[in-house]
């Protein structure tokens, strides 16, 4: 088991490998936007990755396309519904206050 912590609010939840972020942020009870559905399409579920990166799957290309068309994204950019628990290390997430990729 992982466990995943959610910032700003603290909230530290486990995590089974193969589960993507973005179920593991809804299943927390936190708010993510995720209009696509969880396809790469919508950018919706941009999130930062503050710790942990090597305990999420590879960013692969649809993933790097859609990033490619946000404002605001940095080095720490997943799309949440793309980035896939590996169970290797525990993680932190930032959600954003503001809707990056609308
Ligand atoms: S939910 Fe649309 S890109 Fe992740």
């Amino acid at each position: 088991m992982t466990t995943v912590t959610i910032q700003p609010s603290g909230k530290t939840v486990e995590a089974k490998e193969g589960a993507s972020l973005l179920e593991v942020i809804l299943a927390a009870g936190v708010d993510l936007m995720h209009k696509c559905g969880g396809n790469a399409q919508c950018g919706s579920c941009h999130i930062f990755v503050q710790a942990g990166k090597k305990g999420l799957s590879k960013t692969a290309a649809p993933e790097h396309a859609k990033l490619d068309t946000i404002v605001g994204v940095g080095s720490k950019s997943r799309l949440a519904c793309q980035a896939k628990i590996l169970g290797t290390e525990d993680i932190t997430v930032e959600i954003l206050s503001f809707a990056s990729g609308l």
